[in-house]
C-alpha cells in the first residue's frame, strides 16, 4: 500500500465487514502463509468494477489461491458470465482449485501454466481482465491480453505503483523491476488514451478499449 494512503486506508477497511466465511477464512490463510491477494479496498473496487461493467467474461492473470477470483466470478455468476483464471505454480494452483470448489462456483476455467504462453493460447474475447501476476511481466501480460478485449472491455492492473518505488527511494534489488513498470507507466500514457493511474491499494492502472 502507499504509505501516504496510509491511514484514510485503514479508515475504509475497517467499515468494511465481510460475513462471507470462506472469504474471511481464505484472508486468514493468505496472511498467515504470505500469499499476496488483493488488499480489502482494492477488492471492493475491483467487485465494483466488475459489476458495474456486467462482466460475463473475465480473465484474470494471477489466481493465487482464488480469492479475487472468488469474488469476480460470484459477480460474473449474475450475469450469467465466467472467470478464467491462470496461475503459474501448482501448489498455489491446487488451494485455489480447492477454495473454488468450496464456493460452489461452477463458471471457472482454472489454467495451470506461465501466463506469458497461456494468454496467447487462448481463442476467445473478454469484457474484464485482471492482471494481477508478476510485475516484470506487466507488459508482456498487457500487450497479449488487450488483444483479446473486446470493445468497451476494461482492464484492471493491480500493484503498478509497486509499493510507492517508482517515485521514492527503493531497495537496489529493484532496480529492474521499478524502471519496467516506470516503462510500462509511460508506455500506457502514450498508447491508450483512456488509462487512468489511481494512487490507492499498491496503485491501480485502469484501461478502457474504444474500439
Ligand atoms: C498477487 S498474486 C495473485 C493474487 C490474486 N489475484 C488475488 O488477489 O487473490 C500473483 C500470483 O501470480 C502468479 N504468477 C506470477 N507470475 C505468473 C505467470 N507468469 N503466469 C501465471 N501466474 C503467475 C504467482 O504465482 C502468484 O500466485
Amino acid at each position: 500500500m502507499l504509505e501516504e494512503l496510509k491511514e484514510a486506508n485503514e479508515y475504509v477497511v475497517s467499515k468494511i465487514k465481510e460475513k462471507d466465511e470462506l472469504i474471511l477464512e481464505m484472508e486468514q490463510f493468505a496472511h498467515e502463509n504470505n500469499v499476496p491477494i488483493v488488499t480489502k479496498e482494492v477488492a471492493e473496487y475491483l467487485k465494483f468494477m466488475v459489476d458495474m461493467n456486467k462482466s460475463k467474461n473475465i480473465l484474470e492473470v494471477g489466481t493465487a489461491i482464488g480469492y479475487s477470483g472468488i469474488l469476480m466470478a460470484s459477480i460474473a455468476k449474475k450475469y450469467d458470465g465466467k472467470l478464467t483464471t491462470m496461475e503459474i505454480d501448482e501448489t498455489r494452483f491446487n488451494q485455489a482449485k480447492e477454495n473454488f470448489k468450496k464456493s460452489g462456483l461452477t463458471n471457472v476455467n482454472m489454467i495451470l501454466g506461465d501466463a506469458c504462453e497461456e494468454i496467447s493460447k487462448l481463442d476467445e474475447k473478454f469484457d474484464f481482465i485482471f492482471i494481477d501476476a508478476s510485475k516484470g511481466q506487466y507488459k508482456r501480460f498487457f500487450e497479449d491480453s488487450y488483444k483479446l478485449l473486446e470493445k468497451d472491455g476494461i482492464i484492471f492492473i493491480d500493484n503498478i505503483m509497486f509499493r510507492g518505488y517508482l517515485y521514492k527511494e527503493y531497495p537496489k534489488r529493484f532496480k529492474t523491476i521499478v524502471r519496467k513498470l516506470n516503462e510500462f507507466i509511460e508506455y500506457l500514457h502514450e498508447t491508450c488514451p483512456s488509462f487512468t493511474l489511481l494512487p490507492f491499494g499498491d496503485g491501480i492502472g485502469l484501461i478502457k478499449k474504444y474500439k
